[in-house]
């Protein structure tokens, strides 16, 4: 089966890949590389043996688009591709809804006229703003706080009036908890340029001393040690949930929608703790006041997944602060 992945250099997108490759499916990536690197292809290939498919191409332009739906039969798409960082969407909410909302109309046009039907979506548990109870699920009340999570919002509502309208389509929308750690080899992995928004990226630049401390926003929340709980599930995990729902998705029509998380929540002071521990690094850190939109608690309850998908979360906590610091460990510039 031929597979289209949009934004596939990226973070999640490439351990995707890896994962399809891995499952022989064929790999075709569309990419403008404005947050990833060209050198990711290379790694995908060492890793895999197997060399996906590459276009350079923006999604928003619908006529390269379309030339990469007739040059390649396209069985399924798996839309990654999206800005994704909350502060700036605050800042330049246009940019966030003129790109995200633009590339994934011109992709479903495009889908459209070409009679693809199978589309698995890359969303977000910011959906669900702030929750009324915990675990979430899936069928919870959803909001927004910033111009991202709108965007993914928007994004599945638009879905969801297309698998009315369409009894062909076949769409999942993914949603996933707090992402982290990287591919064992080393190879993959997620380094943002500039200082980190995201806790685990900022605090493998303190362990590699290129920041001199973690900033911890509020210890006065409702939550076991006073600060915020989240979901983190290993990348290799979210992107293997990815085989699982393109699997469901071909002999499925309509839409549905999955949480991906472990169902486990851990404090920033627990991954800090575990941090150090299993890399011997200290991770000095200072309590400041709360970040202004962050809520005390957020983690999945994972059983859609489990029963409808058959995903579950291999790795632990462990193992994502394991390899979120080789990854930095094996590709600083010094
Ligand atoms: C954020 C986004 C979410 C996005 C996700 C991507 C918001 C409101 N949400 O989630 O939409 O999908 O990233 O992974 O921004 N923390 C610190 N110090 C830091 C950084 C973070 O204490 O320097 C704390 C935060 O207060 C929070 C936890 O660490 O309790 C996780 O934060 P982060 O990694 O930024 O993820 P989210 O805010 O959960």
């Amino acid at each position: 089966m031929n597979i289209l992945v949009t934004g596939g250099t990226g973070f999640i997108g490439s351990h995707t890949c890896v994962e399809l490759l891995n499952n022989n499916y064929n790999v075709i990536i569309i990419d403008n590389l404005s947050n990833s690197s060209i050198e990711v292809l290379e790694k995908i290939e060492k890793i895999t043996s197997k060399k996906p498919k590459f276009y350079k191409i923006d999604l928003c332009d619908k006529e390269k688009v379309k030339e990469i739906f007739n040059e390649n039969k396209i069985d399924a798409v798996i839309h990654f591709a999206g800005y994704k960082a909350v502060g700036e969407s605050v800042s330049n909410p246009l940019k966030y809804y003129r790109n995200n909302l633009d590339s994934t109309l011109t992709l479903l046009e495009v889908m459209k006229e070409v009679n693809c039907h199978n589309l698995i979506f890359s969303s977000s548990a910011t959906v669900y703003g702030t929750p009324k109870e915990l675990p979430i699920k899936e069928d919870f009340p959803l909001s927004t706080t910033n111009p991202y999570g709108t965007t993914k919002l928007m994004i599945e509502r638009i879905l969801k009036d297309i698998s009315i309208s369409d009894k062909e389509i076949s769409i999942i929308i993914l949603r996933y908890f707090n992402p982290i750690g990287s591919h064992k080899s080393g190879l993959l992995g997620e380094n943002p340029s500039g200082i980190p928004n995201n806790l685990m990226p900022y605090i493998v630049r303190v362990a590699t001393k290129e920041l001199p401390f973690l900033n911890v926003f509020g210890n006065d929340y409702d939550t076991h040690d006073g600060t915020g709980v989240r979901d983190y599930i290993h990348v290799v995990d979210l992107a293997k949930g990815h085989i699982k729902a393109l699997e469901k998705s071909i002999n499925f029509k309509g839409i549905e929608y999955y949480n991906l998380g472990t169902g486990t929540g851990y404090s920033v002071l627990d991954l800090v703790k575990t941090f150090e521990k299993v890399n011997n690094v200290k991770i000095p850190y200072k309590i400041v006041n709360r970040r202004p939109g962050d809520i005390a608690a957020c983690f999945a309850d994972p059983t859609k997944a489990y029963k409808e998908l058959g995903f579950k979360a291999e790795y632990g906590i462990e193992d994502m602060c394991k390899d979120s610091y080789n990854y930095i460990l094996k590709n600083k510039s010094n």
